[in-house]
């Protein structure tokens, strides 16, 4: 039996686990993680490319934004367009100054281990948290496994970074939060290609057919998306068909899309998901483990940030000054910004998806909503803040 022992026990090394360690070794706090998959497995996993402003803040801040600030873009607007017709969000005048950065989630997970291992940190791969126990009172232990043999961590507290499929949430007594889930009619076709991008800044665009997203990783590899059915298979997407529906939906006049060979084809579902409390005694849930938003809005890496900013300032807060206020009040302060991108999160997606018939009256309200859009710098501003991200002090 392989036993271990530390101040907190991080389960899962996406990037809420990560994120979580590096912010609290600031802080002098001990952390060991353990992760069900191998490093590989969670370095190859595509996923988010969308950094808000705090995000690349905090990884400044933890010193891990080298090769981010050189090799991620930082855009200073995006394009929205409707029935072929595209306008542009400019961020600088409308936030005073925020932007987003575009830099795989990957290569943020990628210098997040670096960091954490290169500092001496431990963690542990391949390593399945089986079992979370005592978590109401003050010797919590997660139960694991690791290279066949069973292990014990030992812990003051416990983070439960583990993604929506992780133990975390399963652990909380069921009487003590409400669930809410929303699952849309409709999935994305992802995509990564060797191509450089046809565009600047990102493109949301509603079209008759559906919605889609041109967005990037370099000069050289674009990443793209496509609404499709929640029951279509990658099976039935040939490159050529991929290009065609692309070219039809981000179309504009005057514009073309380049294509080129497509490396990277994936179905994600679109789900609105959470729960309104994330802790029980020593047990705190981050990230994934407690909301999933639609990606429309990229908020889900944004969201998994700011929730172990908030777990880490609470567990400073306990070890230096001996108080738990900050930790009780961890659910609640990490909420106003979930519900905020769930928000935001659900209003992009019924904008820019095909729900309903052309003409339909759906249809119309999207339109009518797009049309403001154009003519009001007030509604403008709205979706600016929102995309961008809120600055801490706003919900503190
Ligand atoms: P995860 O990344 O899921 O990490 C959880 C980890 O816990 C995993 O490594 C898992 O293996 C591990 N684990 C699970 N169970 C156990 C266990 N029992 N024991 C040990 N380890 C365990 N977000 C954005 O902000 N911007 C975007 O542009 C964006 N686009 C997206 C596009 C797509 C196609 C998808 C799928 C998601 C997108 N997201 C986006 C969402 C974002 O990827 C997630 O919100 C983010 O990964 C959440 O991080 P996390 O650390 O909470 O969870
Ligand atoms: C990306 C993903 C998103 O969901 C989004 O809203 C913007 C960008 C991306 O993968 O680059």
């Amino acid at each position: 039996m392989k036993i271990l022992k530390t101040q907190v026990g991080i389960i899962g090394a996406g990037p809420a686990g990560l994120t979580l360690a590096l912010l609290l070794r600031k802080q002098g706090i001990e952390a060991i993680i353990i992760e069900h998959r191998s490093r590989e497995y969670v370095q190859a996993r595509v996923r988010a490319g969308l950094l808000e402003q705090n995000t690349v803040d905090i990884y400044k801040s933890l010193g891990v934004a080298n090769r981010l600030l050189k090799e991620g873009q930082e855009h200073h607007g995006v394009y929205l367009s409707f029935d072929g017709q595209r306008i542009r969000i400019p961020f600088g005048e409308l936030t005073g100054g925020r932007n987003i950065t575009i830099y795989g989630q990957q290569e943020v997970v990628k210098d997040l281990t670096d960091e954490w291992i290169a500092g001496g940190g431990q963690i542990y791969f391949e390593a399945p948290a089986t079992k979370i126990e005592n978590f109401d009172t003050d010797n919590p232990k997660i139960y694991f496994e690791h290279q066949g043999e069973a292990g014990i961590m030992d812990c003051d507290f416990m983070a439960a970074c583990d993604g929506y499929h992780g133990i975390g949430r399963k652990t909380l007594p069921s009487d003590t939060f409400k669930e809410y889930s929303v699952t849309y009619p409709f999935s994305w076709l992802g995509i990564l290609a060797h191509v450089a991008p046809s565009t600047d800044e990102l493109i949301y665009a509603y079209h008759e057919r559906g919605f889609a997203l041109h967005s990037l990783r370099s000069d050289k590899i674009s990443r793209l998306y496509i609404q499709v059915d929640n029951d279509d298979s990658v099976d039935n997407w040939s490159d050529e068909r991929i290009w065609e529906e692309l070219a039809i939906r981000l179309g504009t006049e005057g514009w073309t899309l380049k294509t080129g060979p497509i490396f990277e084809k994936g179905i994600t579902p679109m789900r609105s998901f959470f729960t309104d409390n994330m802790q029980a005694g020593r047990l705190f849930l981050a990230g994934d483990a407690a909301h999933i938003v639609p990606p429309t809005g990229g908020k889900g890496l944004n969201l998994a940030v700011a929730d172990v900013k908030h777990l880490a300032d609470g567990l400073a807060e306990y070890y230096q000054q001996n108080s738990i206020n900050a930790l009780d009040n961890y659910s609640a302060i990490a909420l106003k910004r979930i519900w905020r991108a769930q928000d935001f999160s659900n209003f992009m997606t019924t904008l820019f998806h095909k729900q309903d018939e052309h003409g339909s009256f759906t249809y119309q309200l999207q339109k009518a909503k797009f049309d403001y859009i154009k003519v009001s710098k007030a509604y403008a501003t709205t979706i600016a803040e929102n995309y961008v991200g809120l600055p801490f002090e706003a919900f503190e």
